[in-house]
């Protein structure tokens, strides 16, 4: 059927705005207008689709936009910005399920279509139906509903041979156009255990990769969906899901100095490895804390998840504000997976006002550490241990870590000797230039700020 020219122009423009507003993403400073932007561009497209002639089930659509639009907005509410990742890890496996769930309904009308079609619904459906199991195993995982990781014997091999069943059952598909109901069951029962199984034995750190990974097929398989259902509208977001999603996973992995096959077919040993660290963590008061930094010339923040856990951003930026004011130069230096989502820290400064040139990205300051008095790290902990340079043993070994090591004096704030959340110890925090001010890093920073207020 061709569609009207205002539902086309439509769809086009509502197209046109999600690639604005992924343009606006990638910056701090735009992030925010970027998705209002991308909303409106999907608020456009959906509009446009009521206006197809001849639309039925309009009603059942409607109920379904107001559970949907109902349930994301409470929970887009809700969310505290720690469980943002469980939250869109969950977004993203109701995307693959949707397309899937096209492509279910494309199947089982049986109607004709040409073998490329098939191909691409085929596909789609298989992308779509791993990322929705995969994304609802990572949402468990990172919910805490979900808390080992569960590998099976040969796991490898058995991720291996659900694959190529997949695989084989999707050709038949296409080869059987229009394919039995028992043979599309059959098909998709095997690709959502895949999802399944290939993510259950992944777990710790490497898990926002893998949602940034299933991100990515997401869009895969929307654009391939949207191409089978003839939408222009659908098949450019995929695709631009797509893109972005297959460039994060990439950066991430790069950040964690892990190759892809390796985050997902490599049990991670979660606790425990590792060599054993000599030496003992000495206590520091924030009296002390306050002078080293008041005194200082130059002081690097780290921040990590735990500044996010306390909200300790804006007593944060209101320390460092009091620091400049006493002439101390003081930089954020910012790991790529510092926290728990790509871009956690930028996000919770930009929110305390923290000028976006005072932050730096782990290339831009690792040099600089060597000139710093101050190394004062708030919460952060693997992304500075340096075991992971060294420790072969380590489940860490090969991430970039910043150098706070190498500043003159590190200040550490945490609430007590918790390890992160690879689950190992931080070499850093014996070291002989270390020190801990133990305690939740919002009344913490308060403290330091009133007796730097003392200092003059
Ligand atoms: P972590 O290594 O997780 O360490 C956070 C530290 O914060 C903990 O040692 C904890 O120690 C402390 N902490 C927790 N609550 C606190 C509070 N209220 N006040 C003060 N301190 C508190 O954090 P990181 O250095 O940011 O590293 C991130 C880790 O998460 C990496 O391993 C990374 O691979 C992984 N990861 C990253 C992402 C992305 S994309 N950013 C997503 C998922 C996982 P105490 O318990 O002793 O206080």
């Amino acid at each position: 059927m061709t569609l009207p020219i205002y539902v086309q122009g439509a769809w086009f423009a509502g197209a046109a705005l999600f690639i604005f507003g992924l343009k606006g993403m990638s910056s701090p400073a735009s992030a925010r207008k970027g998705i209002v932007i991308a909303g409106y561009g999907m608020l456009i497209a959906i509009a446009a689709t009521f206006l197809i002639p001849g639309l039925k089930n309009l009603a059942l659509m409607a109920v379904a936009l107001a559970v949907g639009g109902a349930a994301a907005w409470i929970s887009g509410q809700k969310v505290k910005m720690t469980d943002m990742p469980q939250m869109v890890a969950i977004y993203n496996g109701m995307g693959g399920g949707a397309a899937a769930a096209i492509a279910a309904i494309e199947f089982a009308r049986g109607d004709a279509h040409s073998t490329v079609t098939t191909i691409l619904a085929v596909l789609g459906a298989l992308i779509g139906a791993v990322s929705f199991t995969g994304s609802c195993v990572a949402w468990a995982k990172l919910q805490g509903v979900l808390k080992k990781a569960i590998r099976l014997p040969a796991q490898n091999a058995v991720n291996v041979l659900l694959a190529l069943n997949a695989v084989g059952l999707g050709a038949a598909m296409v080869v059987m156009a229009p394919a039995q109901p028992e043979l599309i069951l059959f098909f998709f029962a095997v690709s959502l255990i895949l999802g399944l199984i290939v993510t259950l034995p992944i777990g710790g750190a490497d898990m926002p990769v893998v949602i940034s990974l299933f991100n990515a097929f997401t869009g895969l398989a929307v654009g391939f969906e949207g191409y089978v259902l003839g939408n222009p509208a659908l098949i450019i977001a995929g695709i631009v899901v797509g893109a972005a999603g297959t460039l994060l996973t990439q950066l991430m992995a790069k950040a964690m100095n892990r190759p892809l096959s390796n985050i997902l077919f490599t049990p991670l040993v979660a606790s425990g490895g590792g060599e054993a660290i000599s030496g003992s963590m000495k206590e520091v008061g924030a009296i002390d804390a306050a002078a080293m930094m008041r005194y200082a010339s130059k002081v690097i923040i780290v921040p990590g998840y735990g500044m996010a856990v306390a909200h300790a951003q804006h007593k944060v930026w209101e320390m460092t504000e009091i620091l400049e004011e006493a002439g101390v130069e003081v930089k954020f230096a910012i790991h790529p997976v510092a926290g728990r989502m790509p871009g956690h820290m930028n996000v919770l400064l930009a929110e305390a006002g923290v000028p976006y040139d005072k932050i730096f990205d782990l290339e831009e300051i690792n040099g600089e550490f060597g000139q710093a008095d101050v190394a004062l790290i708030i919460g952060a902990n693997d992304v500075v241990n340096p075991s992971a340079r060294t420790d072969k043993a380590s489940p860490i070994y090969g991430m970039p870590i910043l150098n706070a090591d190498q500043a003159q004096n590190v200040i550490v704030i945490k609430r007590g000797k918790g390890t992160g959340y690879s689950g190992v110890e931080n070499a850093l925090f014996y070291t002989d230039n270390c020190r801990m001010l133990y305690g939740d890093a919002q009344p913490m920073t308060g403290e330091i700020i009133q007796h730097l207020k003392t200092m003059g």
